[in-house]
């Protein structure tokens, strides 16, 4: 008989969670639904959108493409678990906030998450690799612009 349900243990926002859940769950839901981290939004649940996008051991990922159980054993930060204990806007947050860099809001923390990601890699990144990097991230509002010049401004210091 196949088995439905395994439990895992996965480091969340620097959190060890041991949970049972059903094979079937996808991280996302595992994440809003079990955890209550609703930050981490559903746009589309097919992987086109972006808003979903958490860091699995340091990668971006959309989590509506993974499974909560292929997160076992895995570090998976989500945008709650971008600030830390004092809640202080990161710089890409404050550069967000100071390019105008989010309208309605919903595309946001699957933005944040694509771009904290890129900064980690590459800490000066140029328009054409934040484009790069956002292309799998859909902002609904269209306000790419601000989006990628708020990228840019973190890198460049500015927002700090
Ligand atoms: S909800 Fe995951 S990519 Fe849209
Ligand atoms: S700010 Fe509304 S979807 Fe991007």
């Amino acid at each position: 008989m196949p088995t439905t349900s395994r439990t895992i243990t996965v480091d969340v926002n620097g959190k060890t969670v041991e949970q049972d859940v059903p094979a079937s769950m996808l991280l996302v839901h595992f994440l809003r639904d079990e955890l209550d981290l609703t930050g981490t939004h559903v746009g589309c649940d097919t992987g086109s959108c972006g808003a979903c996008t958490v860091h699995v051991n340091g990668d971006a990922v959309k989590s509506c493409c993974l499974l909560a159980v292929q997160a076992d054993g895995a570090s998976v930060t989500t945008i709650e678990g971008l600030t830390g204990d004092d809640d202080e806007l990161t710089p890409l947050q404050q550069a967000f906030h100071e390019h105008h860099g989010l309208q309605c809001g919903y595309c946001t923390p699957g933005m944040l998450m694509s771009a904290t990601a890129l900064l980690e890699r590459n800490p000066r990144p140029t328009e054409d690799d934040v484009k790069v990097a956002l292309q799998g991230n859909i902002c609904r509002c269209t306000g790419y612009w601000n989006i990628v010049e708020a990228v840019v401004a973190a890198g460049e210091g500015s927002g700090r």
